[in-house]
C-alpha cells in the first residue's frame, strides 16, 4: 500500500524531513531580553513529543528594536546562543528538525502583547518601549497605532544586512538545521518590498529591482554565511489584498506576480524553500480568510518560480493536507494554531490516513 505524501520523508541537502508537517514560527512574546527560557523549552518539546518532521522556533529578532514587542525572542547577541541551544537540543533528543525564523518588525516593532495592560498599542519608553527608534523604508507608519518610522539610510542599511548576518552565525553555533527569513507580514523585508509600504526614491525604491534589493542584499548576505549544506527558506506574503483577488493585480504594491519574481531571484541566491504566506502590511484591507486560503500562492510559485515551497494557512484537515501534497501545490505542510489546540497533530493525521506513526515509546 501506498505511503501518503504527508509521510513520506523528503531530504533537502543534508537534513531529512521525517514526513512533510511542519510546525510554523509563532511569537510568544514570553522571552525578557530577547531570552529564551523554561517556558520555550516546555512549549516547543510538547511539539517535538509528537513527532512532527519540524519546529520553526518563533520570530526572533536580529536587533533588539526590531522586535514586535518588547517580549520578543532575540539573537541580538551572542548571549541568546545559550538559551536557544536549550531548546534546539530539546527538539533534536526527539529526532525533530530544529528550525528558527530569524526577524525584523521594521515599522511594525514596538507594540504591546494582547494580555498586558492596555493591550495592542504603542509602547511608551516606561513599558520598555523605544518609540523614537522604530524604523523603516520611509516615514509612513502602518496606521494610526503604530509609532511613526524613521526613513533608514544606506549605511543603516548596510549595519542591518551584517545584523541578519551575525543572528544567522549564531543560529548555527545553537545548532539550528533550518534557517527562515521572515520577509512576511508587513515587517521590514515586505515593507522593502512592497509600493504600499515604501516610497524611497533611491536605488531601494521604486521599480520591483529596486524594492527588492535590500531583501536580496539580506537574503545573500544570510546565504554567505550559513552554512552550505544546510537548508534556508524564507517566509513571504503573496500578496499585500490591496487588489482583494488572492492572484489579482497590484503592480505599483505587492502581488503574486512579484513574488514569484522574489522567488526566483531567492533561488538564484541558494534558498531552499519559500513558505508561504500572505498580507500584514497594509490595515483596512479584506482578507480572504478560509480553508486553505493561501494554497493558490504556493502553488503559483511552486510550478512559476520552480522552487519548493510550503503551503500554511487554515490547514486543519489531514486529508486535506495530503490533497495539497498530491496536487503538487506544496511540498511542506505547516499547521500552526491546530498545533497549539492539538499538539498530537501528526499522529492525529497518522490514524485519519491509515498509516501507523508510533508514539514515543513512553506513550505508546
Ligand atoms: C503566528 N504567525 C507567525 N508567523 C510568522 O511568520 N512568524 C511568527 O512569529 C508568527 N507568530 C504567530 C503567533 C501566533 C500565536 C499565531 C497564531 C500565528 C502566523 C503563523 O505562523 C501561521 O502562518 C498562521 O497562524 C496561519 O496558520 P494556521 O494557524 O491557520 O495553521
Amino acid at each position: 500500500e501506498e505511503v501518503p505524501k504527508l509521510f513520506t520523508p523528503i531530504t533537502c541537502k543534508s537534513v531529512t524531513f521525517r514526513n512533510r508537517i511542519v510546525v510554523p514560527p509563532m511569537c510568544m512574546y514570553s522571552s525578557t531580553d530577547g531570552f529564551l527560557n523554561d517556558y520555550h523549552v516546555a512549549h516547543y518539546g510538547s511539539f517535538a513529543l509528537k513527532r512532527p518532521a519540524m519546529v520553526i522556533i518563533e520570530a526572533t529578532a536580529v536587533e533588539a528594536r526590531g522586535r514586535i514587542s518588547a517580549h520578543d525572542s532575540g539573537i541580538w547577541s551572542d548571549d541568546h546562543i545559550v538559551p536557544l541551544q536549550r531548546v534546539v537540543n530539546v527538539l533534536k533528543s526527539q529526532g525533530t528538525v530544529a528550525g528558527i525564523q530569524i526577524a525584523h518588525a521594521g515599522r511594525k516593532a514596538n507594540m504591546g502583547t494582547s494580555w498586558m495592560p492596555g493591550g495592542y498599542h504603542n509602547l511608551s519608553e516606561q513599558e520598555e518601549g523605544w518609540p523614537s527608534d522604530v524604523v523603516g523604508p520611509s516615514e509612513s507608519a502602518f496606521d494610526e497605532v503604530h509609532a511613526n518610522p524613521n526613513a533608514l539610510s544606506i549605511s543603516e542599511l548596510k549595519e542591518i544586512v551584517q545584523k541578519w548576518a551575525d543572528a544567522a552565525i549564531r543560529a548555527n553555533k545553537a545548532g539550528i538545521d533550518v534557517l527562515e527569513i521572515h520577509s512576511a507580514h508587513g515587517y521590514l523585508l515586505h515593507n522593502f518590498l512592497s509600493g504600499n509600504s515604501n516610497q524611497r526614491t533611491d536605488q531601494y525604491g521604486g521599480s520591483l529591482e529596486n524594492r527588492l534589493r535590500f531583501p536580496l542584499e539580506v537574503a545573500q548576505a544570510v546565504r554567505n554565511v550559513w552554512p552550505q549544506e544546510k537548508p534556508l527558506w524564507v517566509r513571504l506574503s503573496g500578496t499585500d489584498f490591496e487588489n482583494p483577488e488572492i492572484l489579482g493585480h497590484d503592480e505599483t504594491g505587492w502581488d503574486i506576480y512579484q513574488s514569484i519574481e522574489y522567488a526566483k531571484a531567492l533561488k538564484e541566491i541558494g534558498v531552499d524553500v519559500i513558505d508561504v504566506s500572505s498580507g500584514g502590511n497594509l490595515p483596512n484591507v479584506k482578507y480572504p480568510v478560509d480553508k486553505l486560503y493561501q494554497v493558490p500562492l504556493s502553488n503559483a510559485i511552486k510550478h512559476k518560480a520552480n522552487i519548493a515551497t510550503g503551503a500554511v494557512g487554515m490547514i486543519t484537515e489531514p486529508k486535506e493536507a495530503e490533497e495539497i501534497l498530491q496536487k503538487e501545490e506544496a511540498d511542506f505542510i505547516l499547521v500552526g494554531r491546530e498545533h497549539l489546540r492539538n499538539p498530537a497533530w501528526t499522529n492525529r493525521a497518522a490514524s485519519e490516513l491509515g498509516v501507523h506513526v508510533k508514539w514515543i515509546n513512553q506513550y505508546e
